[in-house]
């Protein structure tokens, strides 16, 4: 939950591969007049490689330091979406480090809606198994805990994504606008 009072400058979207962090991400940026972050981009274009690349070149634990590196890079964002890739919070170290600087809204869907969405894109290795919706469920299970820490939690299973967003700035409005205690 996030903290009365508390004046958020960004707005950091967590929360599984497939539900939807990148659309809303731009519409949010669009309708609060934003600048957009998205991790993932900045990553792939800073080491001029891809995503998967990454990890079948060097590994998971060599991205995972890059998202970690540049999480701390952002904590002197303003007025920004930051869009995250989906195992950025499962690192404690990140979820703090966005804290200090912006209101965490998590998307939230079922394995079931994750996998009609993800299952005819290539992109993401973590996604490269035989099961994939197995692969889902078992890695969204131990993940809940993380997304669950989130200040917003809003589910999409049945949202377009341009509902999302109005839900999401309208929180963040009232959020900003609560009286700082003295
Ligand atoms: C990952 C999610 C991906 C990307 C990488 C790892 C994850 O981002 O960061 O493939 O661990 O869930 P999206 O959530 O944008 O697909």
């Amino acid at each position: 939950m996030h903290q009365p009072g508390r004046q958020y400058r960004n707005i950091a979207l967590v929360g599984f591969m497939g539900t939807g962090k990148t659309t809303v991400g731009h519409l949010l940026a669009e309708l609060l007049g934003f600048e957009l972050i998205d991790t993932d981009r900045v990553i792939e274009k800073r080491t001029h490689r891809r995503i998967q690349d990454i990890f079948a070149e060097d590994g998971e634990p060599a991205f995972r330091k890059l998202e970690n590196d540049l999480v701390k890079e952002l904590e002197t964002a303003n007025r920004t979406i930051i869009s995250t890739g989906g195992g950025m919070i499962v690192n404690p170290e990140n979820l703090k480090s966005l804290r200090r600087h912006a209101l965490i809204a998590c998307l939230w869907a079922t394995p079931e809606t994750i996998y009609e969405r993800v299952k005819t894109q290539t992109h993401r290795p973590l996604l490269h198994a035989p099961d994939p919706l197995g692969t889902i469920r078992e890695l969204l299970a131990r993940r809940t805990s993380f997304y669950k820490e989130a200040d917003l939690l809003v589910g999409v299973d049945f949202r377009a994504p341009q509902e999302t967003t109005r839900n999401i700035a309208a929180a963040y409005a009232r959020v900003n606008a609560q009286p700082v205690e003295p």
